[in-house]
Parts: C-alpha cells; structure tokens; sequence
C-alpha cells in the first residue's frame, strides 16, 4: 500500500539501514554461528507451545544470509545470558525465517524484514514490536524496561522533570490511593500504551509541574513537547482514556527535518489513517515562520477531521520528493495523500494561498496529481515510451494491440528482457496495429485498479478490443509475438469487449 511505503521510505532516511529487506533475500549458505547457549532456538514445531507458556518472552525473526543478523546474534547471545540472571527471567528466542517450515511464522507475526524482533507477552496474546538498541548492553536496559511494570511511581519532583526533559510524551496517573479501579485501567492503559509514551503515577499532585487540580479526584495529566504542553483528563473508561492519550500525542503539526527528536512523530503520523496533507519548504532561508503560522491554523481549523499535518525540509524529504515525483524547484509546495492513495498538489504555494487551497481540495475542487515523467519530445525507438501523462492516448484508448512493459531502471531481469522486448518490436513495425511500449513504473504512477504490478518486469497486453490481461508466458521473442497473435485474433473473432477501462 502506498502510504505504507512512503514510511518505509522515511523510516530508512531516519533510522539508516539498520535492516535487510525481505524481497532483497538473496541467499547464501552462510549459517548463524554456532548456536549459544542462553538463546532458545524456535521453530514451527514448537514455537507456539513455548510462548504459550510465558509471561514475557523476545523472539528474533532472522534469515541465515542476513548481514544484520550476524552482528546481532553476538550481542543478543550476550544479552540473553544476563537477562537469564534477572528477576523475572526475560528469555530470548529465536526463529530461522528463512526456514521454508518456518515461513507460515513469518507471515503470522508480519516479519518484513531481518533481523525483526518481537515481544510477546500474556502467551503470545499480546505482540509488540521492538524498538530498542541491537547491542547487549542496550539490549538489557530496553527489555528490564519493557518486562517490568509500565508506569512507575513519581515520587520527587526531579523523577517528573527528568521525563520531561527527555521530550517524550509523559502520562501521569493522580490517585487519592494506589489501588482500585481507576488506578487499575490506568495501569492497563500504560501496558497498552507503553512503547508510545513514558507513564507515571502519583498520589501527591503537588509534585507535577501546573499545580493541583481544584477536584481532587483521580485524573490523568499528559506532557507533550508541543502545542498546548499539558492537558488533563478525567475520565478512567480504558477505551475513553486510550483514546484520550492517542488524540493528544499527535502534534497538530508534525516537523520532519533532521532532528531526531520529531522523528518518532514522523513516524507516528505516517502510521496514522488518516488523509495526510504535507507542506515541503526549505526551513532555512527565513521563510518558515510565514508558513508555519499560515499553515498551523489551517491545521487547527482541520482538527479532527481526518486530515493530519506536517511541515517537511526539504534538505530531509529527499525520498518523499523521489517517491512523490516532485521536484526542488517546486518548493514550496503541498502535497494531500489520501487513504485510497490519490494525490493533490499545489507547486510554489505562498502562506496566504494556503488556506483557501485546502478548503478547495476538501470541496473536491482540485484535480488529483499524478506523477509522470515528461511525455518524450522523439519517440522513435521500436519499443514505444509512454509516462503515466501519455499512458490513456497511447495505451488504454489508442485501440491499438499493445504490449506494455513495466520495469524498474534497477531491475536486472528487465535489463535482460530490453533486447527481447526490442526484437518483438522489430517484427510488429510494419504491423500499424501493434505497439510495444515500456514505462518506468518508478517515475510515474500506474493505475493499480487497471495493473496489478508486483515486480518488475511485468508486462500487460491490451487488445484492440480493450481486452487487459497479464503477460504470463516466457520471456522470449517467439512467445512474446504467439501470445500477441494468439490474444489479438481471439478478441478480433469473438468480439469480445470487456469494460473500457
Ligand atoms: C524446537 O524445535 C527445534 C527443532 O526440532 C529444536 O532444535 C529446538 O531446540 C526446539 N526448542 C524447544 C524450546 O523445544
Ligand atoms: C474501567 O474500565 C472499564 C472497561 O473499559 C470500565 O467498564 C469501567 O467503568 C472503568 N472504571 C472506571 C472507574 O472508570
Ligand atoms: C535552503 O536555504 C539555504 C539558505 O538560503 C541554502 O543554503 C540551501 O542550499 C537551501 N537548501 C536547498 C535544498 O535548497
């Protein structure tokens, strides 16, 4: 899903590469080193049985060929043997993803890539991802955190400030006593909350920065970094208060540049469902107080309406520009994704355009973007360009039979297809019904409800007759010019016409 990869995308830039992707798999024979000691090694047989029976347990999800893995299994071994001391013990296991016996367990616990750590805890009921460090020491420090109880006792003002401090978002719980069930759904609150905020609770309000509260009953302050600092609340329903924390933890406007403190907020706002409307400019060349004022009331009139906000630099946004087909001179510009993946743009806005031009895409009066390589001036080759621009005149409506190549620039099997496809196209050239093309599926957008593309290559044949089917025969020249014959005649004999699309 689109939106899903625009994350990907980011969360690289922001994290590095700290992991091998899944379809980057290729294989080799190294195997893990010799398996330790403390690690407990898991695999289809018997991994649900063993997490069945604890409370608390870390399974790492690697492939043998992994780089990442490697240098991991040391530290995590080391790891392992401490946290084998601790009480309670916090057991770390391991899974062979790459295990064709095992793949049903990746696909289970959605393992994209390797190394993956999850946390299961309650038996297995409750799955988290890790987020911690990959050396031992961090290792230890991540998981006593996370294996011991998620919201700890303030007891000095200094235990506040020191959360505070450290720019995260802080939930205190304010109790008369620490018990009952108020303080029981707020300690369910922070189990399932905790990897998002730090949680704390208390009995002595005094000790929290902006006073007492004048009711005295049990309440729930929430520190964030931005916009409006603290907000109470008084409710202790557990659905109303997550809801609570999850509403107000996301900042009206969400900063992305290169400072890591936004980034687990960038992070948060790409997750989010919501349509997610982006204003790219450059933060340093004295506009960014013009727009950030503008374009903060546009996001406050917006509030709660499906819509989220961010401002992006553009020194930090180069892979939303590649993802998006924008370009710098653009700048600055917005760009509105919604859910379905339809995209909106307005190049070179000014701060006083901002808003009209949002309530107008709100109206439905702006024309969805698409991103499309220029329509080439020459195109004289045998196998024809087209761009997502040039993609309904030369394709879907041309009521011409046209074999139509996706690749990626990248993609070597496409490299090796390109003299093929060039043959083909040679021996259809006196044949004035018969096209064959090729787009970059990277640089411009393709109508996913008209072409399923997975991997590159992948080729569709249009009939005349507006027929669209997949491509599935060999990838040489005389299968390639069969299935065309072969496709165009039937669709000619029975006249077959599906949907025009
Ligand atoms: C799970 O099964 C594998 C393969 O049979 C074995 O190597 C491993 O020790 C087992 N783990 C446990 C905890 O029983
Ligand atoms: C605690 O949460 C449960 C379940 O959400 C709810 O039924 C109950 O009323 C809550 N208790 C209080 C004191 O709000
Ligand atoms: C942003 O503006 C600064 C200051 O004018 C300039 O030095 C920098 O090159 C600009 N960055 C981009 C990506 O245009």
């Amino acid at each position: 899903m689109a939106i899903f990869k625009v994350s990907l995308c980011l969360l690289l830039i922001l994290a590095g590469s700290g992991f091998d992707f899944v379809s980057a798999a290729g294989s080799s024979s190294a195997e893990e080193s010799e398996s330790g000691e403390f690690v407990v090694t898991l695999d289809h047989s018997n991994l649900t049985d063993f997490v069945a029976k604890h409370k608390f347990i870390v399974v790492e999800f690697y492939a043998p060929w992994c780089g990442h893995c490697k240098k991991l299994a040391p530290e995590y071994e080391k790891a392992a043997s401490i946290l084998s001391k601790t009480d309670p013990q916090v057991i770390l296991a391991k899974v062979d993803a790459n295990e064709q016996n095992n793949k049903p367990l990746a696909s289970e616990y959605e393992i994209r890539g390797f190394p993956t750590l999850k946390i299961l805890r309650y038996g297995g009921s409750v799955v988290q991802e890790y987020k911690g460090p990959r050396d031992a020491d961090g290792i230890v420090s991540y998981l006593k955190k996370q294996s011991g109880p998620a919201s700890v006792e303030l007891k000095s003002p200094e235990d506040v400030t020191s959360i505070i401090e450290s720019n995260k978002i802080l939930v205190v719980g304010v109790f008369p006593e620490l018990s009952g069930e108020s303080f029981e759904n707020f300690t369910t609150l922070a189990d399932k909350l905790r990897d998002d905020c730090e949680f704390g609770h208390t009995i002595d309000s005094k000790l929290l920065p902006h006073g007492d509260i004048s009711s005295g009953g049990p309440f729930v302050r929430l520190f964030k970094p931005f916009d409006e600092l603290v907000v109470n609340f008084q409710e202790f329903d557990v659905d109303a208060l997550v809801k609570f924390v999850e509403e107000t933890s996301i900042p009206t406007l969400t900063l992305f540049d290169k400072d890591p403190k936004h980034h687990p907020f960038v992070i948060k706002y790409f997750n989010s469902p919501n349509a997610k409307a982006m204003l790219f400019l450059n933060f340093t060349n004295g506009q960014f107080d013009a727009f950030e004022s503008k374009y903060r009331d546009v996001a406050l009139q917006y509030k709660g309406q499906g819509l989220s906000f961010l401002m992006g630099d553009v020194e930090a946004s180069q892979g939303a520009f590649q993802y998006f087909g924008i370009k710098e001179d653009q700048v600055p510009l917005i760009i509105i994704q919604k859910t379905d993946g339809e995209k909106y743009l307005k190049p070179n806005v000014a701060p006083d355009h901002i808003e009209s031009w949002v309530k107008d895409f709100k109206d439905g009066i702006v024309q969805p973007y698409k991103k499309s390589e220029p329509v080439p001036d020459i195109n004289d080759e045998p196998v024809k360009v087209v761009v997502a621009d040039s993609l309904q005149e030369m394709v879907l409506s041309s009521g011409k039979n046209v074999l139509l190549e996706f690749y990626a620039p990248w993609c070597g099997h496409c490299k090796k297809l390109a003299p093929i496809l060039d043959e083909v196209a040679v021996s259809f050239e006196k044949d004035p019904d018969v096209i064959i093309a090729k787009i970059d599926a990277t640089a411009n957008d393709i109508p996913r409800e008209t072409f399923d593309v997975k991997g590159y290559p992948t080729l569709y044949f249009k009939s005349s007759g507006g027929n669209i089917v997949l491509y599935d025969g060999d990838r040489t020249k005389e299968d390639m010019i069969d299935f065309i014959q072969k496709h165009r005649a039937t669709v000619a004999k029975q006249g077959t016409r599906k949907e025009e699309l």
